[in-house]
């Protein structure tokens, strides 16, 4: 197990497509298999937090003084089913308040930095948007994981994630690339979905990873709980695909020899 925690962004600039879902219950299904497991909220909405229970109108501190008034992350961390650094709304000021310092961009990274031994994992839940808040994430992270929805005009907005990333690369982290992409809300019953998948596998080959995460409304349910599908149906479809998607994930990112397949 590597000595420093492994830390994955979650990202597409498309609301809607399971980042949270993914992170939230990916990050717990880890939690389960023992790893020691923090989520970053880095979107205004909240939605991580509240997912996770945390009630977020009522915070003091939040990711918004981590990342403008350099307030130590261990401030902000609610202990739950994983570890959540916690947003508010006042989280959407950042990119304002960020945007005249220097080294704006790696304000996330700066925070992460005195941490990152105390877990094994770190997932960063990005924004719908490739703003500084985003651009934070993928500074901060070894790799990017991106949920897309199996539809033909997700597909598209790809390009765009993967031109961010590219300068990204060019001028604060030249490591950082796409590690994974998880096909959500898969209806295999319909032809297009088996289209855009199979069209996703051409143009990213084994970085698409081999689980596909259905359509079910006990993601919609399990939050409202302040839970993860794992603890709400543990017995359920719902909680084997993310413990799937875990396995996945562990035997490729945070294996010591880990093998290189990036897009
Ligand atoms: N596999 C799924 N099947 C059905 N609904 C889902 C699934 N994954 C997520 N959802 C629901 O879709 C909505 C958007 O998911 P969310 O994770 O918040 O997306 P994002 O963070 O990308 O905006 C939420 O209401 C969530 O409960
Ligand atoms: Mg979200």
């Amino acid at each position: 197990m590597p000595q420093q925690a492994v830390v994955l962004a979650l990202a597409n600039q498309k609301g809607g497509v399971a980042k949270t879902t993914t992170t939230v219950n990916l990050g717990v299904a880890l939690r389960q298999q023992g790893y020691r497991v923090l989520a970053i909220d880095l979107d205004p909405q909240s939605n991580l937090s509240m997912s996770q229970g945390i009630d977020v109108e009522r915070l003091e501190t939040t990711m918004f003084d981590v990342l403008v008034h350099g307030t130590p992350l261990t401030e902000v961390l609610h202990v739950r089913e994983l570890d959540v650094a916690a947003a508010g709304i006042e989280l959407a000021g950042a990119e304002l308040a960020l945007s005249a310092s220097i080294g704006r961009e790696r304000a996330l990274q700066r925070a992460i930095a005195p941490i990152r031994h105390a877990y094994d994992v770190i997932l960063l839940d990005t924004p719908p948007s490739l703003g500084l808040l985003t651009i934070n994430a993928m500074v901060a992270a070894d790799g990017v994981i991106v949920p897309v929805q199996c539809e033909y005009l997700s597909l598209r907005g790809l390009a765009q994630l993967q031109a961010t990333l590219e300068q990204v690369r060019d001028n604060l982290n030249p490591d950082v690339g796409i590690v994974g992409i998880i096909p959500t809300m898969y209806d295999g019953r319909t032809v297009h979905a088996r289209e855009a998948v199979e069209l996703l596998e051409q143009s990213f080959g084994d970085v698409v990873y081999d689980v596909r995460i259905g359509k079910t409304i006990r993601f919609a349910e399990a939050p409202v709980r302040g839970s993860s599908v794992l603890a709400y149906d543990p017995g359920g479809q719902a909680a084997r695909w993310y413990r799937q998607l875990a396995r996945e994930v562990i035997a490729r990112e945070l294996r010591p020899e880990r093998e290189e397949v990036r897009a």
